[in-house]
């Protein structure tokens, strides 16, 4: 049969970035390449999120237009997999019929089969089997590519068992399980050998990693990671308040490798709204988490997730949020309007906010953010971080001034998630991809609502 074009359509989260990455290369061996445009491909596979009504809607509009590609051409196959998949079901074949397959969050795995299943056929094919037994996670392939990339995702579980009443998320990825220790390690380590310097550990509360299981702890897990040669950086997200254990706190001293930044999504600043939303823990705990944390890891920076809107917030839990982010000061977070789900508790509460309410309560915790970060954000400059190279920047793509100009713009990361940029004298480089991958100090001159920019520290770069 003639190779195939693949054109992934990821929408949510960094699961499904990872998951969409699984299926590309488990169609590598049945002779499919990946394309980035929609016009050339002949297999389609959107990922789908369920989060907000929102992300629904984008799936739902995505999959409709692409009906007219399907009349043009009668051999494109169009695949439907993640959260939307898992929560619709026949439902959504029945709404598209030009959908021809349709795969759960549990059967991402079974693709290749899928795919042959209809093309022998020429009929619809549907799995959306969920497995609630300790799940075997798909072994990594040991034939990836050499990575062009400098970090990648590690899913280390998946599911989740904490019920926030408003979240899709547990009857959508299905209960809490934990993959084995040296699955992870391996995966790891065929990244770090085909050039990853990065990984983030991907979890809906990476803090009960292995609990129910029994195996390691997760502050042993990133141990076990922290040992791994030639891997330079480790991430994770995400953490749950309510689990942020002594152990996980005292590893950012501990461990090198252990980026200095941890996601601690709050979602709200009174505890009349975190009972309601069933966090299983009040501001103050939060606050003295925070605090142990900044004890351990003095500059470590921390962001957010904030849920303004949810049923029955009045405006004094509302303000309770904004006092919040006044003493915790984050360094940066992610706002939502809260959103309803026919599947969630929270959908039968009384009290719904007005739409209007919800913006301006959006607007004001944007607002409040933006001058913390300003604020914070002006003690940056003059400071010097070592940043982990991960190639041109965009602004140097764009222009595709890489090839001409003395100097070079590229981009990386701080230990603490910011996007730093800096410039380079071509004399000074003699291979840009030579850079990759490198940490190299840079003080940062100036800084931008989404980047910093700053220049390489002379001393360090001469000697090199
Ligand atoms: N497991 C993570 C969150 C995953 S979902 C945790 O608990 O920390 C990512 C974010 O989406 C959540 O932190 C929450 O802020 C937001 N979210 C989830 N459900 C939502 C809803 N129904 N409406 C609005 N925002 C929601
Ligand atoms: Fe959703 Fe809560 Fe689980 Fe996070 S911890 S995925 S918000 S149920
Ligand atoms: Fe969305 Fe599913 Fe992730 S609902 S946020 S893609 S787990």
């Amino acid at each position: 049969m003639k190779s195939r074009k693949v054109y992934i359509q990821t929408i949510g989260c960094q699961m499904n970035v990872y998951d969409s990455g699984k299926m590309m290369e488990s169609l590598v061996p049945v002779n499919c390449s990946p394309t980035d445009s929609l016009g050339e491909a002949d297999i389609i596979i959107v990922n789908t999120c369920a989060i907000r009504e929102k992300a629904v809607q984008k799936v739902h509009s995505f999959i409709g237009r692409l009906n007219s590609l399907k009349t043009k051409k009668e051999n494109l196959r169009i695949i439907v997999a993640g959260c939307v998949a898992q929560q619709e079901g026949r439902a959504l074949m029945n709404r598209f019929p030009h959908i021809d397959v349709v795969l759960g969050t549990h059967t991402v795995h079974r693709l290749p089969d899928m795919l042959e299943e209809v093309d022998h056929n020429g009929e619809p094919v549907i799995d959306i089997g969920m497995s609630e037994s300790p799940v075997e996670f798909d072994a990594p392939k040991s034939q990836l590519q050499a990575q062009s990339d400098t970090n990648r995702f590690v899913t280390i579980m998946r599911g989740c068992d904490n019920y926030c009443t408003y979240c899709v998320v547990p009857y959508v990825r299905g209960r809490e399980t934990s993959r084995r220790p040296g699955d992870i390690l391996n995966e790891i380590q065929i990244l770090t050998q085909s050039g990853i310097k990065e990984i983030t550990l991907l979890g809906q509360n990476v803090n009960s990693y292995g609990i129910k299981e029994g195996w390691l702890t997760f502050p042993e897990l990133l141990e076990m990671a922290n040992r791994v040669v030639g891997l330079k950086r480790i991430r994770f997200v995400t953490s749950h308040p309510k689990d942020l254990s002594d152990d996980l706190i005292a590893s950012f001293q501990r461990l090198d490798k252990l980026c200095n930044h941890i996601h601690l999504p709050v979602q709200s600043g009174s505890n009349r709204i975190l009972e309601m939303m069933n966090r299983k823990y009040t501001r103050e705990r939060y606050i003295e988490k925070v605090e142990k944390l900044r004890e351990s890891a003095p500059d470590i920076s921390i962001t957010t997730d904030i849920i303004v809107g949810f049923p029955g917030e009045r405006h004094e839990d509302f303000d309770m949020t904004l006092r919040l982010m006044e003493t915790v000061r984050f360094d940066n977070l992610f706002v939502f309007e809260y959103s309803d789900s026919a599947i969630t508790p929270s959908s039968r509460f009384p009290d719904k906010i007005l739409q209007k309410s919800k913006n301006e309560r959006l607007q004001e915790v944007l607002r409040l953010q933006k001058h913390i970060s300003t604020e914070k954000d002006r003690l940056l400059v003059g400071q010097v971080f070592p940043i982990l190279v991960e190639g041109p920047s965009k602004k140097e793509l764009k222009s595709g001034a890489l090839v001409n100009s003395s100097q070079k713009e590229l981009t990386g990361r701080s230990s603490g998630n910011r996007i730093v940029n800096f410039s380079l004298k071509t004399d000074c480089m003699l291979d840009i991809d030579a850079m990759k991958g490198e940490i190299i100090d840079i003080r940062i001159d100036r800084v931008f609502s989404n980047s910093l920019q700053g220049s390489p520290v002379e001393k360090d770069f001469l000697k090199r």
